[in-house]
Order: C-alpha cells, then structure tokens, then sequence
C-alpha cells in the first residue's frame, strides 16, 4: 500500500515529513534526484526526462502513485507526463493545486467556476523555472478572480540548501524578500513554491514581516493526499516498506536528510 514522493533533491522530505505524520501507516518510497539538483535552472525537456526516468524508477518500488513533490517539475513537466507519459494505472499529483486550494479557500477538488476571493496581493517564492513557467499564475486564474501575483525568482537558494550551506541560504532568501518588496511593497500572503524553502520558513516570515501570511506546502499536500486516497483506495501500491532512493551519493545525502528531519535517515542508491 505505498504512495511514492519525488523530488530533484532534499526538498521533497518537507512533504514526506507531513504525510508521514498524516497518514502513519502509508508506507512511503522517497526519491531524490540529488545528482541531478537543482532542477529550477534547466529547461523544460530536460526537467521532463529526468521526472520520467526517476518515476519510472519508482514503479519498480510497488507504488501506482506519485507526488511530485518538487514545484519546478509539478510546472515544467506535470502536464506533459499525464497528457502521454503515464500508463493507464498510475497517477502523478503535483503539489501547486493543494496549495492554490488553500489560498483560495477552496474544498479540495472543488473544480467550481473562479471567484473573488480575500486575498488579493499575493508574493511567489519559486525557483527560475518554475515562475517562468507561470504555471502557478494559470492554476490560480482557474480559481480566482483579481488576485495580483508578484513572482520572484529565487537564484541560488536550492543550492544552497543541498550543500548544507544555511547562512548562505538565509542571506539569498533576505535580498530576494526584498527584490519583492520593492516590486510589491505589501504582500498579504506569500507563497513558498519550492519544497526546499520550508527548511527556511521562519527567515522568509521574519523578512517579510509578521503581518505576511505564509503558505507553505507539506501539510497542505499531505491533507489533500488523505483525502484523494479517501477516494481513490485503489491508488495505493503493492509496496509495504518505506524506503529512500537518491541518484547522488547516499552518504552525503543521508547526512544532510538526517541534519534537516532531525531524525536518522538512510537513503540508498537508486
Ligand atoms: N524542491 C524543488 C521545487 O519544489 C526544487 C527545485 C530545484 O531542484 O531547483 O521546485
């Protein structure tokens, strides 16, 4: 019964974090394409055929169902793997519509026509890819009307993070804040749309300011997964142990996965 997370990088142990505390007893295979992070400054081909051959890898692990829990390759290659990549049987969710959802006030899955809704000026934390791809813009227009979206590309931050090199992650997070704030003086809400920026929530809230409400993905990911598998039961795999897989080196990244969840974690070589 196991649901698989992907991720280029370290980014997606956020969500799995989150899901593995909603649904205990969900076995969960993770996999983070470290060799090949960050995804966030390679075009669109090449983010869709790294995704493809790490989620084909994950097939192999008993798992029908995939989050991708990586924003970049949610928006850069989402669409195209479900338009003619993915067999009959399995399904990939991304991880942009949970978090549109909340910021709309919305059910989840409510596919209603798009309306007014309380927060109109909104501040977009992602990676260069994924906001030149304005995936996040479109899924919004799906669902809200006026809402002013500034996107700033945060450069550098994830790989920061993967090199475990925190003071550098936190001052790239303090001047990209305010490149957005000269852009958008007042944001109302904020939105984290990278997995690797939870690991630096409390820096982009205390840039920002305490009246910015920042939305950030993990628990609203894991919600949305509790209540797809609530309707989907057939999604979870054949699978029974959790287990990581990464392309990079398992050591180093066991080490660095370990730091971050504060708890032992052991990848193993894809
Ligand atoms: N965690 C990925 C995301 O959510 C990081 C992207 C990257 O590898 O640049 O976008």
């Amino acid at each position: 019964m196991a649901v698989g997370i992907f991720d280029s990088g370290l980014g997606g142990l956020t969500v799995l974090n989150a899901v593995s505390r909603r649904l205990p007893d969900v076995p969960l295979v993770y996999f983070g394409d470290n060799a090949h992070a960050p995804y966030g400054v390679r075009d669109a081909d090449d983010i869709y055929n790294l995704t493809t051959k790490a989620v084909t890898r994950m097939w192999d692990e008993g798992v029908d169902l995939v989050i991708i829990a990586c924003n970049t390759a949610s928006a850069a290659a989402l669409r195209r793997m479900q338009e003619s990549f993915l067999p009959k049987n399995k399904r990939c969710l991304g991880v942009f519509v949970p978090l549109i959802e909340a910021l709309t006030e919305r059910e989840w899955g409510d596919n209603s026509p798009p309306r007014e809704v309380r927060v109109k000026h909104v501040a977009l934390f992602a990676t260069p890819a994924t906001v030149s791809s304005r995936a996040f813009q479109r899924e919004l227009a799906f669902r809200a009307i006026g809402v002013d979206v500034e996107a700033q590309a945060c450069g550098g931050v994830v790989d920061a993070i993967e090199d475990g090199d925190m003071i550098l992650a936190e001052a790239l997070v303090r001047s990209h804040v305010d490149a957005l704030k000269r852009k958008m003086p007042q944001p109302q809400a904020a939105i984290l749309g990278c997995t690797h920026y939870p690991l630096m929530e409390s820096t982009f809230q205390d840039a920002l300011g305490p009246e910015v409400e920042v939305y950030s993905q993990a628990n609203l990911v894991a919600e949305s997964l509790a209540d797809y598998l609530g309707r989907h039961p057939d999604m979870l795999g054949s699978g029974t142990e959790s287990k990581f897989l990464t392309s990079g080196n398992p050591a180093k990244v066991s080490a660095r996965a370990t730091q971050f969840l504060r708890r032992e974690i052991k990848f193993v070589s894809a």
